[in-house]
């Protein structure tokens, strides 16, 4: 990883070195990107793997995760329009959104996508009315302790509500396959994989007791970047995964639905310190990208690696965005030597949920995005 990561870094110097574009602005390194997409899925049996687009939908992003010829998983017809362009063909595109718009629902069906998650019993409605006959698969709620960015409030039901809503949904005339959840964005928590694993293998046994046969189980996302923390490799992860899986769905298909891991460690953000200023005791940096633009996972408490030119005594930094918002607040207790007004600040593993969450609030443009 170390090494991989100065190989990166040599390749984004020359790039901004030989480069004109004024910072802010995101490099993604193709390097990185190809490794993640060869490695993740290959350490678990009988899986497809589905890149989750809104982790980074930038199009050259997506051109190039395409040429690998996996599939997409998609929540919105944003997303969908995207992958029309690049001639994804609908087989390789699933939904995993458990409530759609009908709007979305109604492009995707007319597209041809076939798997739609489901977690409510008038979902199962508006799909047997807009996606008759379609392939459900029923969101499973599963602990999300360890997770960065937990998940499991919003979506999910327990194990008797999963195999009613199968029931349910065969009974409307879909065609109940599959069974997901999602352990938490950035989990370093192997355990959460085993609890969700073993909710999932109940729900299939109950589902067979009622004729429902599962052919089908999504793990979701999850897989966690090196920011800061050492967290377990994705190596370490699969083979976790798949030794729980060859015991409990030895048969079945996993789809695996990977975002940050995909693309995270591949992105740069390229920024300008704009001010400094001392507040009390602390010393604050200012930098033309904070959380409106492009790092709002700042605020849920993911902690970036930061790069600055200059030499000497480390000081602690507030880090702050360019925007006249007190939220905009993006790190504390940063251990930097002291940069120059107008020079350069790298921020590592930023090609996840950054530009995908980032707004033109206050005026500040969203950072454009350059493969390298
Ligand atoms: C349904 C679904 N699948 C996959 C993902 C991707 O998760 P991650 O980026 O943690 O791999 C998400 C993230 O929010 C999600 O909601």
């Amino acid at each position: 990883m170390k090494e991989f990561r100065t190989q990166m870094m040599d390749r984004v110097l020359n790039w901004i070195a030989s480069h004109d574009d004024a910072p802010p602005y995101l490099l993604i390194d193709r390097e990185v990107l190809k490794e993640k997409v060869n490695l993740i899925g290959k350490g678990i049996t009988n899986s497809k793997v589905f890149y989750a687009v809104k982790a980074n939908p930038d199009i050259e992003v997506l051109r190039f995760i395409n040429e690998f010829n996996i599939g997409f998983e998609i929540a919105s017809e944003g997303e969908l329009t995207i992958l029309q362009e690049l001639k994804v063909a609908p087989d390789r595109i699933i939904t995993s959104n458990p409530i759609k718009t009908f709007k979305f629902l109604k492009a995707a069906v007319q597209y041809g996508v076939d798997y739609y998650a489901f977690d409510s019993f008038a979902e199962v409605e508006k799909l047997a009315k807009y996606a008759p006959g379609k392939k459900v698969y029923v969101r499973l709620t599963v602990p999300n302790e360890g997770s960065e960015w937990p998940l499991s409030k919003k979506f999910g039901v327990e194990m008797e509500e999963a195999v009613q809503l199968l029931i349910y949904a065969q009974k409307k005339g879909l065609e109940p396959v599959g069974i997901t959840f999602h352990v938490g964005s950035q989990c370093s928590n192997i355990y959460n994989w085993h609890t969700a694993i073993d909710k999932a293998r109940q729900v299939k046994e109950l589902a067979q007791k009622e004729g429902i046969e599962i052919k089908m189980l999504n793990i979701g996302g999850g897989y966690p970047i090196e920011y800061l923390k050492k967290v377990p490799t994705i190596e370490t992860i699969e083979s976790k995964i798949d030794s729980l899986l060859q015991k409990s769905f030895p048969e079945t298909e996993i789809f695996i639905e990977p975002g940050r891991a995909v693309v995270g460690d591949a992105g740069v953000f390229v920024s300008k310190i704009i001010g400094k200023a001392q507040r009390g005791d602390e010393n604050w940096l200012y930098i033309d990208v904070g959380v409106f633009n492009g790092l709002m996972e700042s605020i849920g408490g993911i902690k970036y690696q930061y790069i600055v030119g200059s030499r000497g005594d480390e000081k602690e930094w507030t880090i702050a965005g360019p925007s006249c918002d007190s939220f905009d607040v993006i790190d504390k207790g940063v251990l930097l030597p002291e940069p120059d007004v107008g020079s350069l600040i790298l921020i590592l593993s930023a090609g996840a949920y950054t530009i995908s969450y980032a707004s033109e609030f206050n005026g500040f443009s969203i950072p454009k995005t350059f493969l390298i």
